[in-house]
C-alpha cells in the first residue's frame, strides 16, 4: 500500500508489512458492509482475440525501469490486441532509451497507441541524458513517438474521439485542510520531481505557471479537438495527473498527507467540462494515472478511471489487486461501449458509500501509527 505515498515521493517509509496489512484489513472490514458491490474485473488473459469492432484499453504508470514491469510488458500478447487501441497515461520510464523501447513493444502489440507524459518521463537526473531541461526531454519524447507512430494529439479511431491532455500539477490544486501535529517532510524532501526535473526559471508548480504551460499545449489543438468532439459520440480523454481532488483519498488516509499538493491540475477539469459538457454525458470518460490507486467512478456525468501497473512492491502487497486485470478495457464497440458497471476499486468503492470529510484531520489508524513510530 505504498501508493498511499506516491510515485514521486522519496520519503523512506515502509508501512510495516503485516502490521500495516492488518490495520488495512481491519479498515476494509469496517467499510465492507456499506461499500457498493461491483463486478470483478475480467482478467486480461481471458479476453479473446476478435476480428471485429474496436476496443480501447488503458494503462498508466508502467515504470519499466523496474525489470518486473518490463517483463510484464513483454508478456502482453502479440496477437490479442492487434485491432485495439491502448491509451498510455504517463510514467512509462525514467530514461529516454527505456521509454523508446517500451513504446516500441506496445506499438508492436496494439493497432494504435496514444501517450501523454508523466513526471517520471521528464526526469533528467541520469548520467548520459544531457537534456537542457525537462522541456527539452519532452520534445525528444514527442519526436520519438512521432517516429514510432505513437499518437500524442487528438484523433478519431473508428468513430471514437481520443483526446490526450497534457498536464502538470500545481500546489493550489489542494484545497483541503492540512494535517498538523505530526512531522510531515516538506514537498522538496519527499518528492523526487523537485530534484529530477529541470524547468526554466519562469515555470514552477508552486504557482500556476507550470500547469498553465502544459495546458497551453492542449490549447494548440483546440480546433482539431472541437472537430473531433462534434463528430464523435464517444469521447475518451486521458491525462497523467488528476483533474479533481476527489480522485485521491483524503489526506488523513495517506502516509504522506501532503500528496494532494503534487498530483493534479484544475486546468484539466476545466478542459474536461469543455469537452464532455458541463454535466458530462453517458459517453463521457476520462482516464488518469500518477497516484497508483485504481479508480472507477462517475462524478458529475464523467466516468473517471485509473488503471496503474504501479511498482512491483505495490503489486506484491496486493495493491490494486495485482496486474491480471491490466490493461483495462474501457471501451468495447461490440459490447455497448463503456463497461455498463463500475469495476471493483478499493478507494472509489469507499467514496461511493462514504462522504468525503475534507475538514477531518484525524489520522487513519495506520497513518497515526506510522507517524508515532517516526517520533
Ligand atoms: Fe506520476
Amino acid at each position: 500500500m505504498e501508493g498511499l505515498l506516491k510515485p514521486c515521493i522519496n520519503l523512506q517509509q515502509k508501512p510495516g508489512g503485516s502490521h500495516f496489512v492488518h490495520n488495512h484489513v481491519k479498515f476494509r472490514e469496517v467499510i465492507k458492509g456499506s461499500s457498493v458491490r461491483r463486478l470483478p474485473i475480467l482478467p486480461a488473459k481471458k479476453r479473446m482475440l476478435r476480428t471485429n469492432g474496436l476496443r480501447v484499453f488503458v494503462l498508466s504508470d508502467l515504470h519499466t525501469d523496474y525489470s518486473e514491469n518490463m517483463v510484464w510488458i513483454k508478456g502482453l500478447s502479440v496477437m490479442n490486441y492487434k485491432n485495439d487501441v491502448l491509451l498510455v497515461a504517463g510514467d512509462v520510464a525514467e530514461t529516454y532509451e527505456m521509454f523508446v523501447y517500451t513504446m516500441s513493444l506496445l506499438k508492436d502489440r496494439f493497432h494504435g497507441v496514444f501517450f501523454v507524459p508523466g513526471n517520471h518521463d521528464l526526469w533528467c537526473r541520469r548520467k548520459g541524458e544531457k537534456y537542457h531541461d525537462s522541456l527539452a526531454k519532452l520534445s525528444a519524447l514527442l519526436d520519438a513517438c512521432r517516429e514510432l507512430g505513437v499518437e500524442t494529439s487528438p484523433n478519431i479511431v473508428d468513430g471514437v474521439g481520443i483526446i490526450p491532455l497534457f498536464s502538470w500539477y500545481h500546489e493550489s490544486f489542494d484545497r483541503e485542510k492540512d494535517i498538523t501535529g505530526v512531522a510531515i517532510p516538506s514537498l522538496k524532501m519527499a518528492c523526487k520531481d523537485f530534484h529530477a526535473c529541470k524547468w526554466p526559471k519562469n515555470l514552477s508548480s508552486k504557482d500556476l505557471s507550470l500547469a498553465k504551460h502544459f495546458d497551453d499545449i492542449n490549447a494548440k489543438h483546440t480546433d482539431a479537438t472541437n472537430g473531433i468532439v462534434s463528430r464523435s459520440k464517444q469521447i475518451i480523454t486521458f491525462s497523467h495527473f488528476l483533474p479533481r481532488p476527489e480522485l485521491c483519498p483524503e489526506k488523513r488516509m495517506l502516509f504522506y498527507p501532503n500528496l494532494p499538493k503534487v498530483i493534479g491540475s484544475d486546468y484539466l477539469e476545466a478542459r474536461l467540462r469543455t469537452l464532455h459538457g458541463i454535466h458530462g454525458s453517458p459517453h463521457a470518460c476520462h482516464m488518469f494515472g500518477h497516484t497508483h490507486f485504481c479508480w472507477d467512478i462517475w462524478l458529475q456525468g464523467i466516468r473517471y478511471v485509473q488503471a496503474p501497473l504501479a511498482y512491483p512492491r505495490e503489486r506484491k502487497r496486493g495493491m490494486n489487486g495485482g496486474a491480471e486485470w491490466l490493461p483495462f478495457c474501457i471501451f468495447d464497440s461490440e459490447n455497448g461501449g463503456l463497461p455498463p458497471k463500475l469495476s471493483e476499486c478499493y478507494w472509489s468503492d469507499y467514496y461511493t458509500s462514504h462522504k468525503r470529510e475534507p475538514d477531518n484531520t484525524q489520522l487513519a489508524p495506520w497513518v497515526a501509527k506510522y507517524y508515532s513510530r517516526r517520533k
